[in-house]
């Protein structure tokens, strides 16, 4: 031990161990906490609140590490270098505090899992749970403790690329899904030394960025802020998620890096929130160029008073913070307050008693992880069309062409976000076709395209010579994965490329056309359903998407996923989603489209309603949407009382039958109305949901409590009340089709 880390662990003995690694306890961490904050100097404290990225080497960062200028490193994944830096930090610098490694690990680490939005297709948290565990076990083998995940922003506008880490567009099933992934980051404790800590993102608001264009501006009142949301974000809160991100955006003016009313007012004093704020990526730095800030000093001061722990790479904190504090613009309890949150994270990570990583190579892509990575990606997957039961595919058949530029793409697969996942270890659609069923069906691979944008069309007629003398042809379509994601917006939301030209040289062969998906949103596929007999939608699956389409193809396993947000039929139809609001003028179903408009109709005489006059006013696939190999029945929709109390319970029930020939699983969702508030209310609310296994055959009751407080909303005075009234509530097989009760809440 040398002399600095002996005399920082007598300064605070018994607070440190500088001996044997012991267990961080929570009791005691508070304690802890304080304690080392009275030995900080204000450099120091300053120093704990800057987050750098070395991008690979640490060699240029060595020297602030151990002047105590450090508090956290980005992108560090060679645990040798983790630890070097670790050493550094703890036996070079005056106090010993260890850094915190983070790093983006959203869907997946080495193993990765279907993207955010494939995943919350699942309607199943044990998957995103299950898949953010195994995310934890594999990064923290490589000395990575912090993640920046869940990003649980409610995305409504498939032109954002962003919408693929995401969610997608309900305030419920985000918050489900997002609390279920800290769970599985976080684990049973955060200082197993497999645990990382989750990160809330991106706080908030930035899903509704203004035409789908990534960094965009908001414009969210507060009421909706509350409504639609907040909600993800506080449950994850409540959760115990360690951090906090804001987000890039500006709403209505005040970007959130600065806003005090969401990360003050709102995260800590209304959800009692004791866990680290960081900005985004130079968000901080940002607000010059958002023309919010006159210089990076002024950047720094509106970050920290309103609010923010850590500054993410833009040093506007270590470069500024210690004058501010001289001109008393920022005072020092505020700092104290930061690293507070900062050390406690550490603390509670265990990063005092085990600052170094043990590196465990045989975690990566273990059997177990992939195991879960293909379940994910089975139960993600969503099957939209399925005419004359083409799936699943019988062993009647002998010939098989797999064509299309995602039907052997083991990088595009992956999708967006994947910085450690590597494609070596993909398993392809056509490769675990060739290896499960090549021995007992002829399969021919003609990919069409090379990739998702390619406009050559040889390739297309290559394809549709082998499907002549084929039994089937299996397209896969979609987008590569640099389609999506951050930056990655997009004003046309039809395939790329030549794809949509394959499908239809495909169909005109009349040959059954099976079109899978791979995707980072929803893309507006009508042609492509209309011109296919079965339609299934994977989103972007992962490591073992492969193995994994092939079961749902063949039966061994039957598709279960429903859209995780609605599909428009045209790009324009964005933002799209079912629990949008009553409006004075709702469809009435008779609508005339612009092919029967009568030349020189008059200006009313089409029906003054809200829809569109070429894509109507319904999506191409509702919310909640998805179909199976079998059929499910509903029937006897039953509720406890028609008349409840705010402090009552609603019990819902009614009867599912498996009406078909296979086993499967049905989600069975609920959704409430509120027919009349003192603000207009959306037309639908999920506020339940339950995946039900079904033999053939099987009957089974699938019965909801929803304590009438669930029914709560921000009404006009800006309170969270349940107002009394008539509501509606459904039961039901996706958001347009369910069997319906109307109840009334009473005082
Ligand atoms: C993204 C965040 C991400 C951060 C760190 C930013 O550009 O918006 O979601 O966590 O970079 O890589």
């Amino acid at each position: 031990m040398n002399i600095k880390r002996l005399s920082a662990c007598l300064l605070l003995l018994p607070l440190l161990s500088c001996a044997e690694p012991q267990e961080a306890k929570e009791g005691d961490v508070e304690s802890r906490v304080n304690a080392l904050l009275k030995q900080m100097t204000l450099q120091e404290k300053i120093g704990q609140m800057n987050q750098l990225s070395p991008f690979g080497g640490i060699e240029e960062m060595a020297g602030l590490i151990k002047e105590g200028k450090v508090g956290s490193l980005l992108n560090l994944t060679d645990p040798e270098l983790v630890n070097k830096a670790q050493e550094i930090a703890v036996k070079e610098s005056r106090l010993g505090i260890p850094l915190l490694m983070s790093r983006d690990v959203i869907h997946g680490y080495k193993t990765i899992f279907p993207i955010p939005l494939g995943q919350a297709a699942t309607f199943n948290p044990q998957i995103a749970e299950d898949g953010a565990r195994v995310a934890a076990i594999e990064a923290s083998a490589d000395g990575i403790r912090w993640t920046f995940a869940p990003m649980i922003d409610v995305s409504r506008d498939a032109r954002w690329g962003r919408m693929a880490e995401s969610c997608g567009e309900d305030p419920y099933l985000s918050a489900v899904m997002g609390t279920a992934m800290v769970m599985g980051f976080q684990g049973n404790s955060l200082n197993d030394p497999t645990s990382m800590a989750a990160c809330a993102k991106h706080f908030v608001g930035y899903g509704a960025v203004e035409s789908g264009k990534d960094y965009n501006s908001t414009f969210i009142p507060e009421r909706v802020l509350r409504n639609v949301y907040f909600p993800p974000f506080e449950a994850a809160a409540r959760a115990g998620c360690a951090t906090f991100m804001t987000s890039f955006n500006d709403n209505d003016g005040v970007p959130s890096t600065a806003n005090k009313f969401i990360l003050k007012d709102v995260l800590r004093k209304e959800w009692n929130y004791d866990g680290m704020v960081v900005t985004d990526w130079a968000s901080a730095a940002e607000m010059i160029a958002h023309g919010f800030c006159k210089d990076e000093k002024e950047a720094a001061e509106k970050a920290i008073n309103a609010g923010v722990d850590m500054d993410m790479v833009s040093s506007v904190f270590i470069h500024n913070m210690e004058a501010l504090v001289k001109e008393k613009k920022v005072s020092e309890a505020t700092i104290d307050d930061a690293v507070r949150n900062i050390l406690r994270l550490k603390f509670r990570l265990g990063l005092f008693e085990n600052p170094y990583v043990d590196a465990d190579q045989s975690v990566k892509y273990a059997e177990d992880h992939l195991a879960k990575a293909k379940e994910a990606a089975i139960q993600s997957a969503i099957l939209l069309k399925n005419d004359k039961q083409t799936l699943p595919l019988t062993d009647k058949i002998r010939t098989i062409v797999v064509t299309g530029p995602l039907a052997d793409a083991p990088h595009d697969q992956l999708g967006t976000w994947v910085f450690d996942g590597e494609k070596e270890h993909t398993q392809t659609p056509l490769k675990a076709l060739q290896e499960m069923y090549g021995d007992k069906i002829r399969i021919v691979y003609e990919p069409g395209l090379a990739y998702s944008r390619d406009k050559q069309r040889e390739g297309i007629t290559k394809a549709v010579a082998a499907v002549r003398n084929a039994d089937i042809v299996l397209a896969f379509v979609g987008e590569e994965a640099i389609l999506s994601g951050e930056a990655h917006s997009l004003a046309d939301l039809n395939l790329q490329g030549a794809q949509a030209d394959l499908i239809s040289a495909l169909s005109q062969t009349g040959k059954p056309v099976v079109t899978i998906v791979m995707a980072g949103r929803p893309l507006t596929i009508g042609k492509q359903v209309e011109e296919s007999t079965a339609v299934l939608y994977s989103f972007h699956p992962g490591t073992m998407g492969g193995p994994a389409l092939v079961d749902l193809l063949f039966g061994t396993a039957v598709p279960s996923g429903k859209t995780p947000v609605t599909f428009p039929k045209m790009t324009g139809q964005s933002p799209i989603y079912y629990a949008h609001h009553h409006t004075g003028r709702a469809p009435s179903g008779q609508e005339i489209l612009i092919d029967e408009i009568p030349l020189e109709a008059g200006q009313t005489s089409l029906g003054c309603t809200s829809f569109y006059i070429d894509a109507g006013f319904g999506p191409l696939f509702p919310f909640g949407y998805g179909l199976s190999y079998t059929t499910f029945q509903y029937n006897r929709i039953n509720i406890s009382a028609d008349k409840l109390k705010t402090t009552d319970t609603l019990i819902a029930s009614v009867d599912i039958t498996n009406t078909g020939k296979y086993a499967g699983t049905e989600v069975v969702q609920l959704y409430i109305q509120d027919k009349v508030g003192s603000v207009t209310r959306p037309v639908k609310e999920l506020k339940g949901f339950k995946r039900v296994d079904l033999q053939p055959g099987e009957k089974q009751t699938v019965t909801f409590s929803l304590p009438v407080s669930e029914l709560a909303f921000w009404n006009i005075d800006m309170q969270k009340v349940v107002e009394p009234g008539d509501f509606t509530i459904w039961l039901g097989t996706n958001s347009q089709e369910g069997l319906s009760a109307d109840f009334e809440v009473i005082n």
